[in-house]
């Protein structure tokens, strides 16, 4: 076989491959709790379903523009006025699938052999291989303090001539962690001194907790947006709960916009049409699902911070937004994929190794499932690690006794 060198080295998705495990073991009838999914279990709203269905029922169902139907163009324009106060035209749109995608068509738009992309850790799981995707080199920056939040200036230290851009995701994935104002105000305007490309990973920028509002990058920005190399990426995934659909978006400057839309007419033509409906049915429709959502996630966040910060040697930051949390186990094993392996095979709790993210030693625990699955969850891992926990634990209908310590 002679598989191209990016094919052999690149690393499958560790959170979708859990996903695939977790549902294996659920067919075969382990008592799985996922808390590594990055999904809320909330339903698709009803004015997506219906926007979509009607597309299908006319059987009309053909190519689109490939950055995407002017009907979604227009709802993500009046979108970004509502909730970013930015005034742009459709030339600064394009609508992907998903944001990864819209993620990915801006780093083949942009990155040259070599060149660089810095990014904070704890990072997105996909950041490193979509760089590597484009051919460029991923570039991780560390606080020096541990902490989930870099300096500014540790980001300026990073750079060098190849730096091409910086992603920055806030409220964060895995840690749930947001950048301050400052923060944001500071980079955006390091960036544009610099000339760097700064992609704002606005993914969970609705689902942001304690009545804080979340962070607009544009407020920090004076340069109109076709001179600006800011590129702000949303998408339905998460606030609307239509990871299925697979449809996001990027806003930006034209020229970079219409590069990424050459780029992903040659890919995929454009995402799916009745996707892209269904967008248009959520982003018009009745908004009170996110409002929903977000209150939901904030109740199960504190039910579980509550849970970690009364377990017995772990260190666990309250998340600001999202839905992940990411407390350090290194008290019970240094070791992230080996603490998660051994949780999955003793307990069948899923949860996904800091290492994937860039941060040893701790897990990532999501809290878009039910308060049930939380609680339980967090039990058996608590039995399998704390030594002082009853040392039985039901496990379905089933008992288990430790007996392997
Ligand atoms: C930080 C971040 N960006 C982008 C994405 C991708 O979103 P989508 O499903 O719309 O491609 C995810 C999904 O988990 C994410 O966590």
């Amino acid at each position: 076989m002679s598989l191209s060198q990016i094919a052999r080295t690149l690393r499958e998705s560790i959170t979708l491959k859990l996903n695939q495990t977790a549902a294996l073991l659920r067919e075969k009838g382990e008592p799985v709790i996922h808390l590594g999914g990055g999904e809320p279990k909330s339903k698709t709203p009803i004015d997506a379903i219906v926007s979509c269905t009607a597309v299908l029922n006319s059987g009309d169902i053909k190519y689109t523009p490939a950055d995407g139907i002017p009907a979604l163009k227009k709802a993500i324009l009046r979108y970004t006025e509502e909730h970013y106060g930015k005034a742009v035209r459709p030339e600064n749109v394009i609508a992907s699938c998903g944001a990864k995608q819209a993620i990915m068509a801006a780093l083949h738009a942009i990155l040259d052999p070599k060149d660089e992309v810095i990014f904070p850790v704890p990072y997105w799981v996909s950041y490193p291989e979509m760089v590597k995707l484009a051919g460029g080199v991923p570039v991780p920056v560390r606080a020096e303090d541990g902490s989930f939040h870099p300096l500014v200036r540790e980001i300026a230290d990073a750079m060098g001539s190849y730096t091409k851009a910086v992603i920055l995701n806030s409220p964060n994935n895995p840690s749930g962690a947001m950048y301050s104002k400052e923060f944001v105000a500071e980079l955006v305007e390091l960036c544009a001194k610099r000339s760097i490309y700064l992609i704002m990973d606005d993914t969970y920028n609705r689902l942001v907790f304690d009545g804080r509002p979340p962070v607009n990058c544009y407020d920090y920005s004076s340069e109109e947006v076709d001179q600006s190399k800011l590129l702000v990426i949303n998408c339905v995934s998460k606030m609307y709960a239509m990871t299925g659909f697979r449809i996001g978006w990027a806003v930006g400057s034209k020229e970079l916009i219409t590069a990424m839309a050459v780029i992903q007419g040659q890919q995929t033509s454009g995402p799916a049409t009745p996707s892209q409906w269904a967008a248009v049915g959520a982003l018009n429709g009745i908004q009170n699902s996110i409002d929903a959502l977000r209150v939901t996630l904030e109740n199960n966040r504190n039910i579980l911070i509550d849970r970690l910060n009364a377990f017995p040697g772990i260190r666990v930051t309250s998340p600001q937004g999202a839905f992940y949390s990411f407390p350090d186990f290194s008290h019970y094993m240094a070791d992230s994929q080996k603490l998660s392996e051994f949780l999955l095979n003793k307990v069948r709790v899923v949860t996904v190794p800091g290492r994937e993210f860039g941060m040893e030693g701790h897990l990532r625990i999501s809290f878009c499932g039910t308060v049930k699955e939380i609680t339980d969850g967090i039990e058996r891992i608590r039995w399998a690690l704390d030594p002082t926990a009853p040392n039985e634990l039901a496990l379905g209908d089933r008992r288990l006794v430790r007996d392997w310590m």
